[in-house]
Formats: structure tokens, sequence, C-alpha cells
């Protein structure tokens, strides 16, 4: 079994089936906690030092709630510009820096192997937040842990899913992780369906095609597609050259309530990474699916902070300690 305590999370290529199912079980512990039903202070006094050089909310506040959940404090960064970077500051020297004021580091960057880069220079362990298009490896946990509950909750696993990817696939690195991951499964299906010019990489169709899983590849969504999932993407406009170049895709592959009754079947669970995009020349996961029960974007998001809480609770030892610090709940709380 690989062990999390002091290494860095930074691609999805360090995990492995059992890693996995590590994670998913310790996950599953952090439930109580994160409805509020019990505290824990196990991770009293440690700090997160919680950097985001490019625009987030969901990764930044969640990873920074998960740890304050485990009794930790938050130390954040936002922005490059508001960072000595900005004054030409090395990765290598910021990390020394930083590592020395935290416990672990939580990190964005929009540049592809920063993150990695940045951890050479840290004393603690650094967790990918997301560095450019390459990964989101904190995400592929999520959305596989969602997808996991997804496919229980119909008695099936994840072996032999079917999914459809759909959008900017190009630049999306939570699709580029998620693929990756889900690699390690059995029997997967992909359908990849995006305007040619932002089409999967290769080098990542090639590590889906040599695990023996298929893919079909369109730049259409037509017929039936017998797809389990439907995973939606934004078009990432902040890595084009400009605006115009990424308005040339917006609103390209729409998904309704009318799209998704026509191409998909009537349980196919609609996720996205988020955020949508729901300016009206864009929309690609309209309004009139939120109260379709297999919109699962609220329930991917939620994941996020259970699976946040694993990685800390495993990256800095206490897996097996956080009940042992339990307190109370005083307050008013109805969380579902
Ligand atoms: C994604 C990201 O930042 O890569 N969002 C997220 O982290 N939940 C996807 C996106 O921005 O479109």
């Amino acid at each position: 079994m690989q062990s999390f305590t002091g290494e860095h999370i930074l691609s999805v290529n360090q995990f492995n089936h059992d890693s996995i199912q590590k994670i998913f079980s310790v996950a599953n512990q952090m439930q109580p906690y994160a409805l509020r039903q019990k505290r824990t202070k196990v991770l009293d006094g440690a700090i997160l030092g919680n950097l985001f050089f490019e625009a987030s909310t969901r990764t930044r506040v969640s990873f920074g709630t998960a740890f304050n959940l485990l009794g930790g404090e938050v130390r954040e960064t936002t922005g490059m510009e508001s960072s000595a970077l900005a004054k030409g500051e090395s990765l290598f020297d910021t990390a020394r820096v930083l590592s020395g004021y935290s416990d672990v580091v939580a990190m964005r960057h929009p540049d592809n192997g920063s993150v990695a880069e940045f951890a050479v220079g840290s004393r603690v362990p650094v967790i990918n937040g997301g560095d450019g298009s390459n990964e989101h490896p904190t995400q592929a946990l999520l959305d596989l842990y969602t997808i996991e509950k997804e496919r229980n909750y119909h008695g099936e696993s994840i072996d032999g899913l079917h999914i459809a990817m759909i959008g900017d696939l190009k630049h999306g690195r939570t699709v580029h992780s998620l693929s990756k991951l889900l690699c390690l499964f059995k029997n997967i299906r992909f359908t990849l369906i995006s305007p040619k010019e932002l089409a999967m990489p290769d080098s990542i169709i090639d590590t889906i095609e040599n695990a023996g899983h298929q893919v079909v590849i369109s730049d259409t969504l037509e017929g039936s597609l017998d797809a389990d999932i439907c995973y939606q993407t934004r078009i990432q406009e902040e890595r084009f050259p400009s605006k115009d170049e990424a308005n040339k895709y917006r609103g390209k592959f729409r998904l309704n309530q009318q799209v998704y009754t026509k191409h998909f079947q009537s349980n196919t669970v609609i996720m996205h990474p988020l955020p949508r995009d729901s300016r009206a020349d864009a929309n690609e996961l309209d309004n009139d699916l939120n109260l379709n029960p297999n919109l699962a974007i609220f329930r991917q998001t939620d994941n996020g902070v259970l699976v946040r809480m694993a990685l800390f609770a495993l990256t800095l030892g206490v897996e097996n300690i956080v009940s042992k610090y339990d307190t109370d709940v005083h307050w008013y709380s109805n969380k579902k």
C-alpha cells in the first residue's frame, strides 16, 4: 500500500487502485464532520498554506474548509499580482519561504508543471490544485468518488462505465486527470466530443488505448448515446491567445433538458467540474436541468470537501486518529 504521509500529491499518475480505495474509505469517514454532526480538532495548530495564483472559487474554498473541518488553520494567498512572484521571485524561493510557514501547501498556478516545480523547493507536502491545462488530481478524485457513489446507487461499479466527455477537452485539466484515473478500472468506454481544434491530447488518448479501453472521438453530439455519465466542460477561455479565439467555440455544445432527452438515457448522470459559464452565449449546462435528479454537480462540490479532508488527513498521517479528537457541535446545523 502506498504511503501518503509526507508525500506530495501532484499527479493522478501516482495513484493505483488500492490507494484510491484508501482515499475513498477515509473520505467516507469524513461525512459526519462535513455535515457538522461532529467536530474534530485532530489538526489543531496545523497551518495550510493555500496558494491560489489563478482564479478559483470551489477548489480554493473547499481546500480551506476541509482543513478547518479537521481543526487546522488556513493562510491564503490569491492572485499572482499580490505575491512576490510578480517581482520575479522564483517558484523555488517562494516554496522555501512559504513552506516554512505551513505544514502543508495547496497550490494552483496557470503554468503546466509549476506545482511540481514549486514542490522541489518545498519542505512540506504540496497538493496540486490545478497547474495550467496539465492536471487537477484532487478534482479527478472527487469526480471519481462521485461516479462511484452514483454507480453504487444504481447497483453498479466503476468497471464497465461509459462516459461521454464534452467541450474543451484540449485545455480542460479536469478531463485529463479524470481520464487517466479511469484507466485504472476495467472496460471503460470513452466518447470524446469536442470541436476538432479542442480535441483530447493524443498523449491521453494513447494512455486510454494502451490500457485497453475504448475511445470514440466525434465533433458532434448526435444519435442516442448509452452513456452512464455525461461530463460537460467549459471552454477554457483563459488558455486561449485571445477572447475572440475562445468565442469561436462558445455555445457549441449546450446541454439543456431537450438535448439531454434526445441524446442521453433517462438515468444518465450529468457532471461538470464547475464553474458552468451561465452567460447567454455560452450556457453549456442550462438552468433548466437544475431540477433533474441526475444532475450531480452539487453532489460533486460537496464530495470535494470529503476527498480533500481525506487527502489532508493522509498526507499529515492522522487518518486513524481523527475521532480521538472529537468534540461536540453546539450550534444549530441542519446540513444534508
Ligand atoms: C475547473 C478548473 O479550474 O480546472 N474547475 C474546478 O477546479 N472545479 C474547471 C474550469 O475552470 O472550467
